[in-house]
């Protein structure tokens, strides 16, 4: 028996788990040959392909001259370049750039940038706003910060409150708006932390820009920092590099991980402006940031986003993008006429649609069915409750994306 204990695996229920000899392009290969196309980019994190050329080529040639290296006290070329290319990439006036290594620790990094950063300007503030049903990683913090639910309920003590407003559900965006205006309006709250226009994990439910863009006014009007979680929506996912582009606005701490490398190799960033910047910039040891780990700016990893910047300069990223946006909405028309599905949407490379259930929430059992379906058909897809969802790789070819419609459709014939 395997000593392994996988990531939200109900191992009392599942079978073996899958074993992968090699990734290509759009698709995992099982050790017998037999391709399974990715059609979730293997949890969000792949972009342009498994084992893209540049991105394996600049790892092999970072492993020639580098490991890890201590990166308090010491600085590199990779960790440098990368750190000016996201500048230059993300919405403008985030001037500095801090590593870590997944999007929940990203996350905490900004949580604890926006608690220093009033702590440090005098005016002690705690309170952090979030959106209902949202979801920003697993570490304490980061679920403090995210939805309620089964899967934090034994951990629920230790988190930390927070104050909610509400998803800005079509035709109730004003009940939104006004809840954060009201919180905002108290004075307390340090930062309001949203994924923009996508809750990924909570259902593939979209927003429009105009309420992104509307938070980022009320958080600026009462002095609240707004923080961008794009651990999911950045990188191409929703159309544009960064979500935030489609609000035209810029955040005061943005938060990114999974298609940094392409998805290549683990890093996060998170970037702020130069106002929090310089609250923790003293002479005084006391107002340092405190945060660190131990592999904080991997050259090896810094090397491979700086291959992912590269690839989005001289490849035809955005065309593939918009191709694929439209493939996807092609699809999801079709398979929005099933009589036992609903609510069909797409927005950039994201497509979702709802199984009609009384039977939702994480736990539904109809997703499970469905992953099974698919992955014996060459599929991968992974619901989450009753929401199905397609989000490949930008390199998924028209082919291997009918194949994961056809399969999708027979499990809705065959399951639903
Ligand atoms: C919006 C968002 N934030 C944070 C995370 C956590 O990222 P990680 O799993 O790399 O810790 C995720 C993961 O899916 C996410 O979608």
């Amino acid at each position: 028996m395997s000593p392994l204990w996988h990531p939200f695996t109900q191992h009392g229920l599942e079978g073996a788990m899958t074993p992968i000899a090699r990734t290509e392009g759009a698709c995992l290969f099982r050790p017998d040959g037999r391709a399974i196309v990715d059609a979730i980019s293997s949890w969000w994190v792949t972009t342009h392909g498994h084992r893209h050329p540049a991105l394996m080529k600049a790892i092999q040639q970072a492993c020639e001259d580098y490991d890890q290296i201590i990166f308090a006290g010491f600085t590199h070329e990779p960790a440098e370049k990368l750190a000016q290319e996201l500048v230059q990439m993300t919405p403008a006036g985030l001037k500095h750039v801090f590593y870590s290594d997944s999007g929940s620790t990203c996350v905490e990094v900004a949580l604890k940038m926006a608690l220093g950063f009033f702590r440090n300007t005098g005016r002690p503030r705690h309170q952090i706003v979030v959106m209902e049903n949202s979801y920003h990683g697993d570490t304490i913090g980061a679920m403090s910060i995210g939805a309620r639910g089964v899967y934090n309920a034994a951990y629920e003590p230790l988190l930390f409150d927070v104050a909610r407003i509400d998803f800005p559900h079509s035709g109730s965006e004003q009940a939104t708006l006004d809840q954060f205006e009201t919180i905002a309006r108290a004075s307390q709250a340090a930062a309001l932390i949203v994924e923009p226009l996508v809750l990924g994990a909570g259902g593939m439910c979209f927003y429009s820009s105009d309420i992104l863009a509307e938070l980022r006014r009320i958080a600026e009007r009462h002095d609240v920092l707004l923080v961008a979680d794009e651990v999911m929506t950045g990188w191409g996912r929703t159309g544009t590099l960064f979500a935030c582009e489609q609000a035209g606005i810029s955040p005061d701490i943005l938060c990114t991980s999974k298609g940094l490398t392409g998805g290549a190799i683990p890093l996060a960033a998170t970037l702020a402006t130069s106002e929090i910047y310089e609250a923790h910039l003293s002479t005084e040891k006391s107002k340092m940031f405190f945060h660190s780990s131990s592999y904080t700016a991997n050259p090896i990893a810094c090397a491979a986003g700086l291959a992912n910047a590269q690839v989005w300069r001289i490849e035809p990223v955005q065309e593939r993008i918009d191709v694929l946006a439209k493939r996807q909405q092609q699809q999801m028309q079709k398979l929005g006429q099933h009589k036992n599905l609903e609510n069909a949407r797409t927005l950039g490379t994201i497509a979702a649609i709802d199984v009609k259930t009384k039977e939702s929430g994480y736990l539904a059992g109809l997703g499970n069915d469905v992953r099974s379906f698919c992955l014996e058909r060459g599929v991968l897809i992974r619901p989450l409750g009753n929401v199905l969802y397609v989000m490949p790789p930008y390199c998924i070819s028209e082919a291997q994306l009918d194949r994961v419609y056809d399969v999708l459709t027979e499990a809705v014939e065959a399951l639903v």
